[in-house]
């Protein structure tokens, strides 16, 4: 009895593992995250190619909402179907975009599973974050030398992502574009410096990326933002690559 959870990296097919996809072609039943009922999974789209004709392909809902006690409900109902499904003998896989260990879903499962299951037998497949095919496609690089490196999701208590940018050369934003602006506003207070290197990329290597770089002085006179959930943003104190 086994439940593997497979990185689906960032979006490109072609970045994707060859343990990943071979787990894919063999798998019974796939299991796909997504915010809502009706909305195809991106981690599904990401591996579709892989996937084998006879595979049962099942949509899991994992609500977007910071209200704990509704979520817990999705994780615990989610876990259960996933591990009927591996209790019958099945080669049971769950998606990921990205890597399985950077704000995915797949940690609510495992500790469902491992609470509730412990005779399930889990594995994790890793997958490429976003952070770096971002990093790659931009070709920077995140750190080097002494140079220290915070991730941090945007989206959540502002205090708390000073108190990191201060401490920090490089910074990586995630979740999600729609808060980077009141990010970049904070960022002068931080000891990020006018001339300080702001990269930011809405869906990297999903066909219709987005990359654009700018000083922070730059950003701010025009107001450059993305508004989508799939942006990550890179802000570095040097001006350089
Ligand atoms: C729930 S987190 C998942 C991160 C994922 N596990 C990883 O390893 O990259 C979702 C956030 O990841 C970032 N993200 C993931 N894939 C992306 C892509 N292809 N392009 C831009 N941002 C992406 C966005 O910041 C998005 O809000």
């Amino acid at each position: 009895m086994e439940v593997v959870c497979v990185g689906c990296g960032p979006g490109d097919p072609e970045l994707l593992t060859v343990k990943a996809a071979s787990l894919l072609k063999n798998a019974d039943v796939i299991y796909a995250p997504t915010a809502r009922e009706g909305k195809p999974s991106i981690a599904f789209s990401i591996v579709q190619k892989y996937v084998n004709a006879t595979a049962k392909i099942v949509d899991l809902i994992f609500p977007m909402v910071k209200n704990r006690e509704q979520t817990r409900l999705y994780w615990r109902r989610n876990a259960e179907q996933i591990a009927e499904a591996a209790k019958m003998g099945k080669n049971v896989v769950y998606l990921t975009v990205g890597d399985p260990s950077l704000y995915s879903t797949w940690i609510y499962i495992q500790r469902e599973i491992t609470s509730r299951y412990p005779e399930i037998h889990l594995k994790i497949i890793p997958g490429i974050p976003s952070v770096f095919a971002f990093a790659a496609q931009a070709k920077i690089s995140l750190a080097e030398g002494d140079e220290t490196l915070g991730i941090i999701p945007a989206c959540y208590d502002l205090e708390k992502v000073k108190r990191t940018a201060n401490s920090c050369d490089t910074l990586v934003f995630l979740k999600d574009g729609r808060h980077f602006g009141e990010v970049i506003e904070m960022l002068g207070s931080a000891g990020f410096s006018d001339d300080s290197m702001i990269t930011m990329a809405q869906d990297v290597s999903a066909g219709e990326e987005v990359l654009k770089r700018n000083s922070l002085k730059e950003i701010r006179q025009n107001k450059v933002t993305t508004e989508k959930y799939f942006s990550l943003m890179v802000a570095k104190r040097k001006n350089g690559s």
